[in-house]
């Protein structure tokens, strides 16, 4: 190990009043010879209301033996946490603040290095957009999957299936006892959502991006194997530090190349786009929304998984996990592309065998053969939206039909099961107000419900548009993320109902038939405009004043960048 200068040096050496402040508090639970050696954060997401983390404290017990194994010293450094299902109004209007908050903590304390420990969606995003703008050497543990919980004989999908089960309700299928009886069936094990959802998802791309252990992201959380590979990340922390192996050294455009290629081949969620143009906005690395379509769009989907497919993540693991994937897809991937163990991510896919084919497919038998992200744009969307074809019905992938307009999810929840709304099967439903700005925080609303009536004729799937986000683990013909959001002043705010709105996915088109001379004279209503947040203070008012739009990875403008992890001033 070549000796390197260390950055936690500039508060442990010498022999002054400062250092020995700095050695004193901190020798309260290090071994005497602490200072000196690599100081790891392990920068930990757990937390009793992130249900999905809740156990990372163990795995950063398996984590921490292997740092001090290799001669660090692990220092656990509790960080802001998301819980999906919990946080209101939506855990994306927390994703940059935790990031923020995380990145400076990195960066004011005496560390050297650390590794990331995230699950539920939000956390892992976070983690990754922090070290990228402190520049630390850095590794994740993803937390890993919950087991497969099972409700009258059948699997239970998180989220997927509560969307399904709580439609059949709706329809009149499912009793409402039933319903309630298969919460408890829901969430089998600890772990993040089992579906192909964005927690999965973004566990799996952060290892294509070269961020995790080859192979370890997907191994269920209550699984031997987690501890085992976050122990072997522990003492890998130590050599990043001495190999300097720092997040701008080895991400580069090639590492989202492959990042992109695995999104698609999984099946992955639209909420991996924003998250990993985020993250590339803090590298600097060049990424834009249509490179996700370029790069992405033709390659097969061969994750057979909920919500695109059948199965969940247990059998996923089981299957080969990731390494399997990327196998097929090896031609796709750029051989130069480097992992945290310094070797390119390619080399991990010599032995990387599919063990069940039904649940990851060969690539002569995918589960879609073009699956990916399509970007449309329009006059609906002029600086794009997403269409996940996958999670959509083929039918409605090319459909002109009447739009029927919400403001707010609250004036949809008002109207859409009226007996009299004026809807039918081919016309489609258009929701705004629901951006980064305008909710704020750009929620999960955007597979929005069927209307009841149109659910009892036997309705599955209509054509859907809205400027938030939907659920990784939700399906159907949603057009998402539309850029400019309607309280950016995007042209979805001057869509009115009766308008005809066309969606041609093989054009790549979303488009309102409206002429551009009329759209140019409308203005928005005022209770278009009463739908828009309008924060005091706070957080939210910082985050609306500065959040930029979804095209481009919904961080705040001023956080765009790195600002390394420069030692800053002396306290004392
Ligand atoms: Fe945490 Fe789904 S709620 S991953
Ligand atoms: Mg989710």
């Amino acid at each position: 190990m070549p000796e390197r200068k260390l950055r936690s040096g500039q508060w442990y050496d010498g022999q002054d009043r400062n250092a020995y402040i700095h050695r004193a508090w901190m020798r309260r639970g290090v071994p005497g010879d602490a200072f000196g050696r690599p100081q790891i954060a392990i920068a930990n997401t757990a937390s009793d209301l992130t249900p999905c983390n809740a156990h990372l404290s163990e795995v950063a017990a398996s984590v921490k033996n292997g740092i001090y194994e290799a001669g660090g010293v692990p220092l656990e450094l509790p960080v802001v946490s998301l819980g999906e299902t919990q946080v209101r109004p939506t855990a994306m209007l927390w994703r940059n603040m935790a990031a923020m908050a995380t990145e400076e903590m990195l960066r004011a304390n005496p560390l050297d290095g650390v590794v990331l420990l995230g699950g539920c969606d939000k956390t892992i995003p976070s983690l990754l957009m922090a070290a990228a703008s402190v520049d630390l050497p850095a590794v994740v543990v993803p937390g890993g999957p919950m087991l497969t919980g099972t409700f009258r004989g059948t699997p239970l999908g998180c989220g997927t299936d509560v969307w399904r089960l709580s439609e059949e309700v709706r329809a009149g299928t499912l009793s409402q006892e039933q319903f309630t009886r298969s919460e408890s069936a829901m969430i089998r094990s600890r772990g993040h959502c089992n579906t192909m959802g964005t927690a999965s998802t973004m566990a799996l791309v952060a290892e294509a991006l070269g961020t995790v252990i080859p192979g370890l992201a997907g191994t269920p959380a209550p699984d031997s194997r987690l501890l085992e590979a976050a122990h072997a990340t522990g003492r890998l922390a130590v050599d990043l530090v001495a190999a300097d192996r720092r997040p701008s050294t080895f991400l580069t455009a090639n590492s989202f190349r492959n990042a992109i290629v695995a999104l698609a081949a999984i099946g992955g969620s639209t909420n991996a786009v924003v998250h990993l143009l985020a993250i590339a906005g803090r590298l600097g690395v060049e990424l834009s929304l249509d490179d996700f379509d370029r790069i992405g769009s033709s390659v097969p989907v061969l994750v057979d998984l909920l919500p695109a497919g059948r199965f969940l993540m247990e059998d996923f693991h089981r299957a080969g996990g990731l390494l399997a994937v990327l196998r097929e897809v090896r031609d796709l991937l750029d051989p130069d592309a480097l992992t945290i163990t310094g070797q390119p991510l390619v080399s991990y896919l010599d032995d990387a065998p599919i063990w069940d084919p039904e649940v990851i497919r060969t690539r002569a038998e995918p589960l879609v053969t073009e699956g990916g992200i399509a970007v449309l744009r329009g006059s609906l969307a002029p600086d794009g939206a997403l269409i996940k074809p996958a999670a959509a019905s083929p039918e409605l992938l090319r459909h002109r039909g009447r739009a029927v307009v919400f403001d707010s999810i609250e004036d949809f929840h008002a109207r859409i099961d009226d007996p009299e709304l004026d809807v039918d099967a081919d016309s489609v439903l258009v929701l705004r107000g629901c951006g980064p700005k305008g909710y704020p925080g750009m929620p999960e609303v955007s597979n929005m419900p069927l209307p009841r009536k149109l659910l009892e004729q036997g309705v599955r799937d209509m054509v859907r548009v809205c400027d938030g986000r939907m659920s990784g683990t939700a399906y159907g013909t949603v057009v998402l993320h539309v850029a400019p959001e309607a309280a950016a002043s995007g042209p979805l705010a001057l869509v009115r109902t009766g308008d005809v709105i066309s969606l041609d996915v093989p054009a790549r088109r979303i488009d309102v038939e409206v002429t551009e001379e009329e759209l140019a004279a409308r203005t928005p209503s005022e209770a278009t405009v009463a739908g828009y947040a309008n924060p005091r203070r706070g957080w939210e008012r910082l985050y609306v004043d500065h959040v930029l739009q979804a095209d481009t990875g919904a961080d705040l403008d001023f956080l765009l960048g790195s600002s390394g992890s420069e030692v800053s001033r002396e306290s004392h």
